[in-house]
């Protein structure tokens, strides 16, 4: 293997950067070369590359986005989208391909080893959903960034004696709501995996709020639309309601120590994995190990929230 080529894809994630640099660093280390390729699978096709060395990299560690952006391809999911792609990576002698990104990015990797070429996956999503790696690379700095703005609104809520509905992001996972409204001593988390009953918490809200100035209500954005959460509490609960949509606020900013760490490590991993031969697979962390974790797993399984986390979120917050 002489020459790799890395891209981020999906819905960006802080922490994509120091994942670029980790990556290319640490392939230069072993003596590889590493071509950049823009906006994830759409750069592929249309060839929009860029030879990446050491200073390219330089000053990346503390930034939020991704220095070589990312998109989601439609036409990448064609045979012709892929033939495309894969002419491009044979025309700049990619031996392998380093794909940064969730699921969705995964499969897109997993349909050009099909075709032969040798892909590495790292996780990099805020949602954290993916199945078989403990942590994705921006689960920790969007809990944090969420954290930060949830105690501003909890300062209002408590000046004003209001209930608050604060909508996270989760399309169909509820693994940050339920992280985020346990550190952030939520009363109430609303998740996709759970049904929701507004009378149910109507009722307790009634029951609790005596000696409470705010009562916060977190709903995961595949759960339900916080403004219909927020009325309907209004109507049975008979006291004031406002709602804040953190909305893609919780992608962005500066990516956590941890998230930095996790970056390096995964980093490393994967040009490793690529050096032994090895395809098909993502980076993962199981524990404190960093491990491998073959595609067919991320693709047959559903990360579940973790329920003993949900539970205690809801004890606590009584
Ligand atoms: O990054 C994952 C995610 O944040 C989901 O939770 C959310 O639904 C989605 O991306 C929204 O992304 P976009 O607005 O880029 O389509």
């Amino acid at each position: 293997m002489k020459r790799i080529g890395i891209l981020t894809s999906g819905g960006d994630a802080s922490g994509m950067n120091p994942t670029i640099r980790a990556v290319t660093r640490y392939a230069i280390y072993k003596g590889l070369e590493v071509v950049g390729f823009y906006e994830g699978f759409k750069g592929l096709i249309e060839n929009n590359c860029v030879t990446l060395n050491l200073n390219s990299v330089g000053g990346i560690v503390d930034r939020g986005g991704t220095i070589l952006y990312s998109a989601r391809s439609e036409f990448f999911k064609t045979r012709e989208g892929q033939l495309k792609a894969i002419e491009n990576l044979k025309k700049n002698c990619i031996d392998g391909l380093v794909v940064i990104g969730g699921d969705g990015s995964f499969r897109g990797a997993h349909d050009l080893h099909l075709q032969g070429v040798k892909v590495v996956g790292i996780p990099a999503t805020i949602d954290n959903d993916i199945p078989g790696t403990d942590y994705s690379i921006g689960f920790d700095t969007a809990l944090n960034v969420i954290k930060d703005l949830i105690s501003k609104i909890r300062d209002t809520a408590t000046s004003h004696d209001r209930i608050f509905v604060i909508e996270v992001m989760g399309r169909s996972s509820g693994i940050i709501a339920v992280n985020a409204g346990l550190a952030c001593g939520a009363d109430y988390i609303l998740i996709p995996e759970i049904e929701v009953d507004l009378i149910k918490i109507a009722e307790a809200i009634r029951k609790h709020r005596e000696g409470k100035r705010h009562i916060l209500i977190l709903v995961a954005e595949g759960a339900a639309k916080a403004e219909d959460v927020a009325s309907s509490i209004k109507l049975l609960v008979g006291h004031e309601v406002r709602v804040s949509v953190l909305g893609h606020i919780q992608r962005g900013g500066s990516p956590s120590a941890l998230d930095r760490i996790l970056s390096a490590q995964f980093g490393e991993k994967a040009i490793d994995v690529l050096l032994e031969g090895k395809s098909d697979c993502m980076v993962a962390i199981q524990g404190t190990e960093i491990k491998i974790v073959d595609f067919d797993y991320v693709f047959e399984n559903r990360k579940d929230v973790d329920r003993n986390l949900y539970n205690l979120a809801h004890i606590l917050s009584l």
